[in-house]
């Protein structure tokens, strides 16, 4: 069949995959997949810096920064590693102490409207200060990274926001306590810094989230062997195009079409629909409280100071958030529920879920195939009955997903 198209035959945009037995259906399916189908970086108008070069490049340096912890071992880049797909490869990530979840990809991250596994930040910059606070990550607080800021990042902060606060002018050297923010001693330095000085500290504390934010919108993610073999069928291309897929590969990207079912909830050019759903992923041993997933991140996110409603974002009638009523009602309908994972890379981010709870691919579809009952609210899934063969095609079809980051090379690693 190749050899028919090759030798010229005008065929229609779409013959190429239907000779090779696609549907229209599946065919549209797959040029939603597609990374051609890739829009431009959503604008994030909470950010007045986010798509500033100087805030690429102070946040490049913050989010490398590893002076940016406790004692001065942790930075961003500890968990979301470059050669890693800008994740980490154990189940539960490790800074000052052991998280509660797996590290995730942050490629492509600011395409997604929540950020962490419960959605809990409702932007990227409010999600890059709470690593910096937590005991179990950098192990640091607000004061001290306007205070690191003040003493060594100066001039790059005040090139982008204007001249720091009178609050910076204090600290002239780093202020002695670097603990996490629920440290008692830090929050009694906190309670008496007073409300003037705290909404001074806050503001620097933002602008430097919406600095590392503004670099974390360059890392996107690249053609993968999957969007050649796509590229070819859509655009009618070179046939060889097509051996970037072998028999495998495309009987599990049919599968993940059709009787698998992947694609309901993997769909658009991220493999995701960004939204929250119950799968029914057992718990990880080593996790003593039960995750309540999306009803947790719901709590914290409504008790939070960064969330689009307050005052740091830069513009409020884009805030797009829950009423309580909606509130008490998602609560409930979300229990359990986790925010669906892009599928790019994966063949660099093992273990994977949102506790790291299967060690591989093959682990992953076969929890799809048994379709357990969750352990708390209701799984979506059913079970699918696959052979063994069609759960190695979907596993094969699922590591073609993995390519070069399309960001700047030296954005790729620690600057210089
Ligand atoms: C100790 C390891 C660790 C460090 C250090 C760390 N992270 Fe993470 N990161 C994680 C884990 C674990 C999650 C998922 C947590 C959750 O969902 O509850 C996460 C989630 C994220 C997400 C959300 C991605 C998504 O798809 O929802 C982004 C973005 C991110 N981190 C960026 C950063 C930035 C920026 C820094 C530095 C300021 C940082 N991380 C520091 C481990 C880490
Ligand atoms: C009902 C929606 C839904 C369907 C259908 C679905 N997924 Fe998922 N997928 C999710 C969610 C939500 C998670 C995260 C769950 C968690 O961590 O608890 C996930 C996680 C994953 C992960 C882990 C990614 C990572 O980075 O940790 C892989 C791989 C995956 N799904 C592949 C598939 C495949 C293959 C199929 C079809 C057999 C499929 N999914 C069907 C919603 C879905």
């Amino acid at each position: 069949m190749y050899v028919l198209v090759a030798g010229g035959l005008v065929l229609g945009a779409l013959a190429l995959g239907e000779t090779l037995g696609w549907s229209d259906a599946e065919l549209t399916l797959m040029r939603a997949n597609w990374i051609g189908s890739l829009p431009a970086t959503p604008s994030d108008p909470t950010n007045r810096v986010a798509d500033d070069p100087k805030a690429v490049k102070f946040g490049h340096a913050l989010f490398f920064d590893a002076r940016l912890s406790v004692d001065g071992t942790v930075s961003c880049a500890t968990c979301h590693q470059p050669a890693s797909g800008f994740a980490d490869n154990i189940p539960l990530s490790e800074g000052k102490g052991t998280n509660t979840r797996n590290a995730p990809s942050i490629i492509g991250s600011a395409y997604s409207p929540h950020q962490f596994w419960d959605g809990r930040a409702d932007s990227l910059w409010a999600q890059a200060l709470a690593p910096l606070e937590a005991s179990a990550e950098h192990a640091t607080n607000r004061m001290y990274v306007t205070g690191l800021i003040a003493t060594q990042y100066r001039s790059s902060y005040e090139g982008l926001f204007g001249p720091m606060p009178p609050i910076a002018n204090a600290y002239t050297t780093l202020p002695p306590k670097p603990g996490p923010f629920n440290d008692p001693e830090v929050q009694e330095a906190w309670t008496k810094l007073g409300s003037e000085f705290q909404d001074q500290v806050n503001l620097v504390f933002v602008n430097a989230g919406k600095a590392i934010a503004a670099y974390e919108r360059q890392l996107k993610p690249g053609a993968a062997r999957f969007d050649e073999y796509a590229r070819t069928i859509l655009e009618n291309g070179d046939p060889s195009g097509l051996l970037s897929l072998n028999t495998d590969e495309t009987a599990g990207l049919k599968l993940f079409y059709g009787r698998a079912g992947c694609v309901q909830c993997h769909s658009g050019p991220r493999f995701t629909d960004d939204q929250f759903h119950n799968t029914g992923v057992p718990a990880n041993p080593n996790v003593n409280l039960p995750d309540t997933g999306r009803t947790q991140g719901l709590e914290v996110w409504s008790k939070s100071a960064f969330t689009c409603r307050s005052a740091f974002n830069d513009q409020p009638s884009t805030c797009n958030a829950p009423t309580p009523d909606q509130l008490v009602d998602l609560k409930v309908s979300e229990l359990g529920a986790f925010k669906t994972p892009s599928l790019r890379n994966l063949a660099l981010t093992a273990p994977y879920m949102h506790a790291g709870q299967f060690r591989d691919l093959r682990a992953v579809v076969q929890h799809y195939n048994r379709a357990p009952k969750a352990l708390q609210g209701q799984s979506e899934l059913k079970p699918l009955n696959l052979t063994d063969t069609e759960v190695g095609q979907l596993v094969a079809f699922l590591e073609t997903l993995k390519s070069e980051p399309n960001a700047p090379l030296e954005l790729l690693r620690a600057p210089k």
